[in-house]
């Protein structure tokens, strides 16, 4: 077995959920539990999983039963087209199977309201074929497992997921594997914020936990909406020489120079009052900059001064300087070209 499998199944034996499905599971009660599971928390499915078996134990007796009282016994859960294909699915395996429910997913994807996912828990979980279940829950695991760049959404997503599992799953305990990834995915390693990486079984083989980027796995197709800043520039002349500065050594631009400015959008008479021994104050260009993750709104004022101002920080520079000396981002040179 591989490290990934057996650090899996040693946390799931001690740490698993205890639900009544996993008990001696056999196919008929695995195809119930996956079917009421499909859209259903795990919390509600308990109670009405024990009493839709002790109500129809068999295949045979849902089969036979009347589909007024499957659909009765389904009160609340929702979704009632999945008791509809359960009562029917109970006919068509009696009548097809003899009963006895198949072994292998693409058989068991000929009975109603049976799918790629329950097909492969059915046959992994009650008859330990090799399959994996491949969900949400299991890309998002895969994609920090191996930082993995592709969106999630995509069709060779599920297929990489799979390829990369199947290997590791072990030969004796699939469904038990399979059940440990779906425990997983709900306790440990959780969308939407933080996973809990320090109770993670899998934490030392993650690469997104090694590079501490596990909250930007998975990857999506969807562009998020970049964050829109104004920025008002001052382009400060006194002479030959415009006033620059350097920015930050970390963040954005990190260490380049820059021209002053302030965050938010100012009118003219706003830079009046921000510079009022100025001679002269321009209103000047606009400039939209796009960077990977933001966007600055830049709104420029041509300051003009017959005697240096103290502005903090201020390098003075000439048109030469600026060419030969300090690094100014495309963000502001298009202030001074
Ligand atoms: N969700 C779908 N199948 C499940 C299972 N067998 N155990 C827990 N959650 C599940």
């Amino acid at each position: 077995m591989t490290d990934l499998a057996v650090l899996l199944l040693e946390w799931y034996d001690k740490h698993h959920r205890v639900l009544p499905w996993r008990d001696n599971p056999t196919p008929y009660s695995t195809w119930v539990s996956e079917i009421m599971l499909q859209q259903t928390r795990v919390d509600t499915v308990k109670d009405r999983y024990i009493e839709f078996l002790s109500t129809f134990p068999t295949i045979k007796a849902l089969a036979e039963a009347d589909l007024e009282r499957v659909l009765k016994l389904w009160e609340g859960l929702g979704y009632y087209s999945r008791a509809r294909n359960l009562h029917k699915g109970a006919y068509f395996v009696k009548k097809e199977y003899n009963g006895v429910l198949p072994k292998d997913p693409a058989e068991l994807k000929k009975i109603p309201g049976v799918g790629e996912y329950t097909a492969k828990a059915i046959s992994s979980i009650a008859y330990q074929q090799p399959y994996v279940c491949v969900d949400g829950n299991l890309l998002r695991i895969f994609s920090r497992l191996t930082t993995y760049k592709t969106p999630i959404e995509s069709p060779s997503a599920k297929r990489d997921c799979e390829h990369f599992l199947l290997p590791i799953q072990p030969k004796e305990r699939p469904g038990d594997f399979n059940q440990a990834l779906m425990d997983l995915g709900e306790m440990i390693c959780l969308p939407n914020g933080e996973p809990l990486c320090s109770s993670c079984p899998l934490s030392g083989l993650c690469a997104a936990h090694a590079s501490r980027n596990e909250t930007h796995y998975p990857k999506t197709g969807k562009q998020k909406e970049k964050p829109i800043t104004e920025i008002t520039v001052f382009r400060i002349a006194c002479g030959n020489q415009v006033a620059i500065r350097k920015r930050p050594t970390n963040g954005l631009l990190a260490g380049l120079y820059e021209l002053p400015n302030k965050e938010g959008k100012m009118d003219i008479n706003d830079v009046r009052n921000e510079f009022p021994e100025a001679k002269e104050i321009r209103s000047g260009k606009t400039h939209k900059h796009v960077f990977t993750h933001r966007i600055w709104l830049m709104k420029e004022y041509y300051i003009i001064f017959d005697n240096k101002p103290n502005i903090a920080n201020a390098i003075w520079a000439t048109k030469k300087d600026l060419e030969e000396m300090y690094a100014l981002p495309t963000a502001f040179k298009v202030f001074v070209d």
